[in-house]
């Protein structure tokens, strides 16, 4: 074998050898580069004869160029042998099953609201809201407790620094006054005035926290206002409701005489189960009353032609008692552990 086909197999095997481009380069230096065996025997040409140069030369170049295609080749077999690894390393297995998209849910305490909503709004009541940041006149004065009225002190109020004319609303009373006053508007020359049913739920807050207690709690309002509206319509709305609400036609529904500012008379209601692991206990779960003529006045309403009556429930607290839950707090902890089993 002539030296030149030598070195042309050696730059073959040396190639083959090489296991990754790095070790390729280093081959290549030794062949190719500028001090390479190829080089050199380019090199050596000057010291031919012009003729023996040209067919010297010729076969130098022959060779240069199968080293090169050998080169050319094995860069091509390693980097294929590299994208093979790296897509084996990267593999994704389609057949797994996925993750999924977790499905969120309502907070228990909304689907509530909505229920109470749904069982208002199918006897004919409109719910409407009013703002979290109260004036002092409709969340009080309007509603028969003046300046230094000591029911005042029954709310724990949270005021807004450097002002004395608004706080966060105490309860959701106030959108009572909000509702009459744009329901007398809206209804200006019409006798009589068509009754005004609303049911205003939302948040409310106060300075007070514990186990049943959170300074943000939520409160469903409820007015009737008519011609003839009376304590026996409150009873009769109140008790069907709340049987709907828990769904139960054995549930005790009573009205205990209480004191409410804005009501005269006032009641406080309290429901009782049968059977269960509160069966036959009395639970307070509102109040009402018949709405006081300075409330109605307050409205811009003639307490001589109309009356009504109105309430406050405390949907977190029937959150509690429909799902059975014995800390408010967990209403507004955000832990998915306690809010996922409500999906
Ligand atoms: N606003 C009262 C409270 O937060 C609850 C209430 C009582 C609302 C009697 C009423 C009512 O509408 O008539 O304690």
């Amino acid at each position: 074998m002539d030296n030149l086909d030598q070195l042309v197999a050696n730059a073959r095997a040396a190639f083959a050898e090489a296991a990754n481009a790095a070790a390729l380069e280093q081959a290549k230096a030794r062949f190719l580069g500028k001090s390479g065996l190829v080089t050199e025997q380019l090199k050596a040409l000057g010291a031919l004869a012009p003729e023996q140069k040209r067919e010297r030369g010729a076969e130098v170049n022959r060779a240069k160029a199968s080293i090169e295609a050998a080169l050319t080749g094995r860069r091509e077999a390693l980097r294929e042998a590299e994208l093979a690894a790296q897509l084996e390393a990267e593999a994704l297995d389609v057949t797994l099953p996925g993750r999924g998209a977790a499905s969120g849910g309502l907070h228990p305490v909304s689907r509530t609201l909505e229920r109470i909503e749904r069982l208002f709004q199918s006897i004919g009541f409109v719910a409407v809201d009013g703002p979290e940041i109260e004036t002092d006149w409709h969340n009080f004065t309007a509603l028969n407790t003046p300046e230094n009225h000591p029911a005042r002190s029954m709310h724990d109020t949270f005021y807004l620094e450097g002002r004395e004319d608004v706080l966060l609303r105490t309860h959701t009373s106030p959108v009572q006054v909000r509702a009459m006053l744009a329901h007398v508007e809206r209804y200006r020359g019409q006798d009589p005035m068509p009754d005004l049913r609303v049911i205003a739920p939302g948040r409310v807050y106060r300075v007070d926290s514990d186990a049943t207690h959170s300074p943000m709690f939520h409160q469903v309002e409820g007015l009737w206002i008519g011609e003839r509206v009376s304590f026996a319509d409150l009873k009769g709305v109140v008790a069907d409701f709340l049987r709907k609400f828990f769904e139960t036609e054995s549930l005790k529904v009573r009205f205990r005489p209480s004191f409410f500012p804005f009501t005269e008379p006032s009641a406080e209601i309290d429901v009782a189960f049968k059977g269960g692991a509160l069966d036959g206990r009395w639970l307070e779960v509102a109040g009402c009353g018949m709405v006081h003529p300075n409330v109605l006045r307050s409205g811009n309403i003639d307490p001589e032609r109309y009356t009504g009556f109105a309430f406050g429930f405390g949907p977190d607290r029937l959150t509690m008692l429909r799902y059975g839950v014995n800390d408010l707090r967990l209403f507004f902890e955000g832990d998915l552990r306690f809010l996922s089993q409500f999906r």
